[in-house]
């Protein structure tokens, strides 16, 4: 059957700016409304506070367009995913979803390791018609779960994908995760696009970056774009993103519909950054992962 997946828009909005307090009510419906008219998929959760009533109120003047949607499901045990699934499908007021991110944590993590019963609940979901199929979210601290998974065999035929933060700052697959999902060629969805803002501003503004770490990649990699000459940062991530084969899609945020418009631009005929420039990142974030995400305690980072 064929997956949902390869439906994708190269761009996702995510839908993190339609909750916050700091962007007036009207504007986030706005933002919404031209994200569907551009026709790309959305990615939400029930935990970006009231991005789901957002969605919701702007879905109902869109009956015959309303977007493809990824919403992460979890959290801890086999009984929950149903529950969260359910929690989001009613303020969205719609039936079904195209892919549930899996969030593992606790004893569901360990379920989906060892090939336990959620692949049984993964099957019921789709029987329903609930979700169309299922991405696996991969942090550092979760990695594990799905790197046993994958080499067991256990996702195959059930699990269409893999999704972590990925941008110019951060590969939050874990190195051993990132190595298997390649040799075993498994579709990506990159999140963060930007890595929460343009790279000077992380780097020169005290505080722009929520964390010390941040800033300190953001000095590291500042160069490297420069260097590239690509004059816009959204287009230097879109493209890093996209120099990834297995990547699928990546997931970026905004309320402004300048920079929405600037996502979409970066995104149609998007060229992969020169080989030299994914080399120096892709070794720089090897050695990040290794050192630094690998230690961090969980959700610190
Ligand atoms: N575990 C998870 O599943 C998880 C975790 C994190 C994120 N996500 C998903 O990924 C999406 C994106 O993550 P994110 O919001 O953390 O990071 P992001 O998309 O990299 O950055 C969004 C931030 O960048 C700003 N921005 C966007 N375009 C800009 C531009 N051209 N110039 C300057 N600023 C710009 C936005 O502000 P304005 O509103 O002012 O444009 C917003 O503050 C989320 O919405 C969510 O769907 C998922």
């Amino acid at each position: 059957m064929k997956s949902a997946i390869q439906e994708i828009t190269p761009y996702i909005y995510g839908t993190t700016r339609l909750g916050h307090a700091d962007v007036p009510y009207p504007q986030r419906e706005k933002i919404a409304q031209s994200a569907i008219d551009a026709g790309v998929w959305f990615h939400t959760s029930r935990q970006y506070d009231d991005a789901l009533e957002v969605l919701g109120n702007t879905f109902k003047n869109n009956a015959g367009s309303i977007p493809k949607l990824i919403v992460k499901i979890g959290w801890d045990n086999v009984s929950q995913l149903r529950k969260v699934l359910e929690e989001n499908l009613k303020p969205l007021g719609v039936n079904s979803i195209q892919l549930g991110q899996l969030c593992l944590g606790g004893q569901l993590a360990e379920d989906f390791a060892n090939g336990g019963d959620c692949y049984k609940e993964f099957q019921a979901l789709k029987d329903e018609g609930l979700v169309q199929g299922f991405v696996v979210e991969a942090f550092p601290w979760s990695s594990w779960a799905s790197l046993k998974a994958l080499q067991a065999g256990y996702t195959h035929d059930i699990i269409d994908g893999f999704i972590f933060y990925l941008n110019p700052l951060q590969r939050f697959a874990s190195n051993a995760l990132w190595d298997e999902i390649h040799a075993r060629q498994q579709p990506i969805i990159g999140m963060r696009t930007i890595s929460g803002g343009p790279v000077h501003k992380l780097r020169d503004v005290p505080g722009f970056a929520w964390n010390k770490y941040l800033q300190a990649r953001a000095v590291q990699i500042a160069p490297i774009f420069e260097k590239s000459g690509i004059q816009s940062w959204t287009e230097f991530c879109v493209q890093f993103a996209h120099s990834f084969p297995l990547l699928q899609a990546t997931v970026g945020s905004t309320s402004r519909e300048e920079n929405l418009n600037e996502y979409i631009a970066a995104t149609k005929a998007v060229q992969p950054l020169p080989e030299d420039i994914i080399s120096e990142i892709q070794a720089i974030q090897y050695q990040w992962s290794n050192e630094f995400d690998m230690q961090a305690a969980p959700g610190t980072i």
